[in-house]
């Protein structure tokens, strides 16, 4: 019989970490009506901060934000804004302000992402992804970065590990997100003296989450994962703890895979090299399969 392969337990925060240790604090997360960047604003609020998430849909962000106070305890409030308009990100971060009264930790989680090879990508699609995820980055940097400094906190990017390699159908992301990994390395050093560190973390193959449905609708076979199992949200949850946290009061300027090693192993899950010899049979099995 051949040995079974060891699967890697999901750590319980609720035993891993103090429930208080971010009471008083407030995090202020852009994407968090969904998807990750929602379990990492659920993991800050269930160890005591109150949060403020930012999205472009409305109904979305006040049912996510009415949820996440509801299972947590604290409180989060929906703040509407599109991280391609600062005017709009400045407005939500004031309204934060308005309700908390300081803006301690800051999650750029905002991204688009589809599935195209460049030949396939206008230049408004590629300049759309830019837009969302550095620039929107850095916009978001700009609205917040008086509050944070004024609290001594900390930022999370989050990122991918896309672009670690040459990933097809991936340009615009993998593009927007080395930007998003210059920025926060360059934050880190210039805020460093202000008291503020800022880090990334890049999460792989998460299980449940749109960019795991899209790929897989292509990938059509089992990618290898090295503790057994493809991620959980709230593994990143865990990894976005511990960054916010003292414990790591001397980690800035780093990029975290929270990937279960699967970059190291990692080849393009598109088949190859038919999906970029005929793209339009590609992305009609995505099409069917989505
Ligand atoms: N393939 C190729 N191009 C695409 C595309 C796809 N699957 N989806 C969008 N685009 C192109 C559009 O055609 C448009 O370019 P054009 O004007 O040359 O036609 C450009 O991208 C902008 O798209 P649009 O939908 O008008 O922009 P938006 O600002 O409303 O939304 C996204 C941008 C990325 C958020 C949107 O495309 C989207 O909903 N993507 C899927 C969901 C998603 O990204 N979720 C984030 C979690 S990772």
């Amino acid at each position: 019989m051949a040995p079974s392969a060891y699967i890697a337990p999901v750590g319980d925060s609720a035993l891993i970490f103090r429930d208080d240790i971010f009471k008083g604090k407030v995090l202020f997360c852009t994407g968090g009506g969904s998807g990750i960047c929602r379990a990492m604003t659920e993991a800050v609020m269930r160890h005591g901060a109150n949060a403020a998430i930012v999205g472009r849909k409305l109904d979305r962000l006040t049912q996510a934000a009415k949820e996440l106070s509801e299972a947590t305890g604290q409180v989060c409030i929906p703040t509407q804004a599109d991280v391609r308009q600062p005017k709009a990100l400045q407005e939500a971060v004031s309204k934060t302000i308005e309700k908390f009264g300081r803006i301690d930790f800051v999650i750029c989680g905002a991204a688009g992402n589809f599935l195209a090879p460049i030949s396939g990508l206008s230049e408004n699609a590629f300049r759309t992804v830019m837009e969302i995820d550095t620039i929107g980055t850095y916009n978001t940097i700009k609205a917040t970065l008086a509050h944070v400094r004024a609290s001594k906190g900390s930022y999370i990017m989050t990122s991918a590990t896309l672009h670690y390699n040459g990933t097809p159908y991936q340009a615009h992301v993998s593009a927007a997100k080395a930007g998003v990994d210059a920025l926060s390395n360059v934050l880190a050093v210039e805020e460093g003296p202000h008291g503020v560190r800022s880090n990334v973390i890049s999460p792989g193959p998460i299980a449940n989450t749109e960019g795991a449905a899209r790929l897989a609708s292509v990938a059509g076979k089992d990618s290898p994962y090295p503790l057994g199992r493809p991620g959980d949200v709230r593994d990143v949850g865990n990894a976005t703890i511990f960054l916010f946290s003292d414990a790591a009061s001397f980690v800035t300027g780093q990029i975290l895979a929270v990937d279960g090693g699967s970059e190291h192993l990692r080849t393009t899950q598109l088949p190859y090299p038919a999906s970029v010899l005929d793209p339009s049979a590609t992305l009609k099995v995505l099409k069917a399969r989505m």
